[in-house]
């Protein structure tokens, strides 16, 4: 896909839904005239939003848009920070603090101690035990499809193998999982109408995913402290690292941020994979002609292609120049991840999907620093079991329509794509 450049330096309004709403290729158009033109551009924040409850109005945000200037940021937490005012947007109103300023909306020494916590129950070796089991879901869910020859890859597939495993991870019961579906989706997609209920107002609908997650940790928490099992929640709720152990509130917001962010992101990624394979044969074929070898690259490939979450913003705690631009203290930063993935002064051809990149320095899962992806290892696990799964047993597999995508200036979701194949027997037949 080449960048179309329509829109001028003055007409692009990152703020603007409108925007977010335009073809990729205009977007990535916008992008590549920021880039060149206004690399830390500044915009106003929305203005129109209709809210139930008072949202403060922010003074505007710079949209980091290169490597460079996104890498640095991440480096600087101490600088740049994260929980002044959360990494949304718009500052977070107290009624959302309670269910949403998890880990990810902290700086240290508050961030260091959860992620300690929390790393300790999430290391390598819990994710290797859990690779066969990665193996077996995809497996399942491969086999529910794979008699029919077509069939939704979003909703069928792609959603289905990062929905079981952190549900199984967090101990979330089977019959929970189509709640945890549709809240996660309410929370992250935030105003997309195919996720709201009836008549309800998208804010009071995302308070309302957020009370109902939080309701489903303490049923599982209170039956956790009875009964003690290997799950991720046992090992939050028994953790205790010098005498301390997690709040309540910090268990609640713990447990949505991971739902949510095992959830989304990695479907995301996995429903842009196939897009990708069906708009680029060629390196479908490449990727087939050596399955094993080229699957970690073409992963990683896919993460920066996708560019699942688009941006991530921190607050400037004092004045400093960030090149050469004046920051002060209190500015907003938002560290588009999309942008910094195409930025051409790091990538050779960035906007060619190569499964055989390397190296491939990409932002998708942030950059370096204490907020790196916690879930980057298991995400790439997911990732490399699915695709090696779908391109052995539904080689020609492929979208049969452009992606219904996800109202969304945040997540570069895809709701919905249609897709075809051989019909093959389920192995378990
Ligand atoms: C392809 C899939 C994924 C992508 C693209 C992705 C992307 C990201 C990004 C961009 C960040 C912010 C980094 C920063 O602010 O510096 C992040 C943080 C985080 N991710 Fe992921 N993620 C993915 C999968 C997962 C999974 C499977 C989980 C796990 C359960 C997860 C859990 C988290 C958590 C807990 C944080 C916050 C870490 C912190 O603040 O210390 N993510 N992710």
């Amino acid at each position: 896909m080449e960048p179309r450049a329509v829109l001028s330096l003055d007409e692009i309004d990152l703020s603007d839904l409108g925007f977010w709403l335009r073809p990729w290729d205009e977007r990535e158009g916008a992008f590549q005239t920021l880039r060149r033109e206004n690399p830390r551009a500044f915009f106003e924040e929305p203005t129109d939003i209709d809210s139930p409850i008072p949202l403060p109005h922010g003074p505007g945000y710079r949209a980091l848009t290169l490597h460079a200037d996104v890498t640095e940021v991440s480096r600087h937490p101490e600088i740049y920070r994260s929980g002044q005012g959360a990494v949304s947007m718009i500052d977070l109103p107290p009624e959302m603090v309670e269910y949403f300023a998890g880990m990810i909306s902290t700086d240290n020494p508050r961030h260091a101690r959860l992620r300690r916590i929390v790393s300790q129950a999430f290391n390598p070796r819990m994710i290797k035990s859990i690779e066969d089991r990665i193996q077996t879901v995809a497996d399942e869910v491969i086999d529910q499809v794979s008699g029919m020859g077509e069939c939704d890859f979003v909703t069928e597939v792609a959603a289905a193998l990062p929905l079981t495993i952190i549900c199984e991870l967090m101990g979330v019961p089977k019959s929970e999982h189509e709640r945890v579906f549709r809240c996660s989706n309410l929370i992250l997609s935030m105003g997309d109408p195919e996720y709201m209920p009836e008549g309800e107002h998208p804010i009071m609908a995302f308070l309302a995913a957020g009370a109902e997650l939080t309701e489903l940790m303490q049923a599982i928490g209170a039956e956790r402290i009875e009964h003690p099992t290997d799950d991720l929640t046992s090992a939050l709720i028994n953790s205790n690292i010098d005498g301390e152990s997690l709040t309540h509130a910090e268990l609640a917001s713990f447990f949505i941020l991971l739902l949510t962010a095992g959830n989304e992101t990695t479907r995301t990624a996995i429903a842009h994979g196939l897009w990708a394979l069906t708009e680029h044969p060629e390196e479908r074929a490449v990727w087939m002609a050596d399955l094993e070898g080229v699957t970690p690259t073409a992963v990683d490939e896919i993460v920066r292609w996708a560019s699942p979450v688009i941006w991530m913003r921190r607050t400037v705690a004092e004045d400093i120049v960030l090149a050469g631009d004046d920051l002060h203290a209190g500015d907003k930063v938002l560290l588009f991840y999309n942008s910094a993935n195409r930025d051409e002064r790091v990538f050779e051809d960035p906007f060619r999907f190569d499964v055989r990149r390397h190296p491939n320095p990409h932002l998708g899962f942030g950059a370096a620093g204490p907020h790196f992806c916690l879930g980057a290892h298991l995400a790439r696990e997911e990732l490399q079991v699915m695709f090696r799964e779908l391109l052995t047993r539904l080689p020609d597999i492929e979208a049969t329509a452009e992606p219904d995508r996800l109202q969304s200036n945040f997540i570069n979701g895809i709701k919905h794509l249609p897709c075809r194949f051989t019909p093959k027997k389920p192995v378990s037949a």
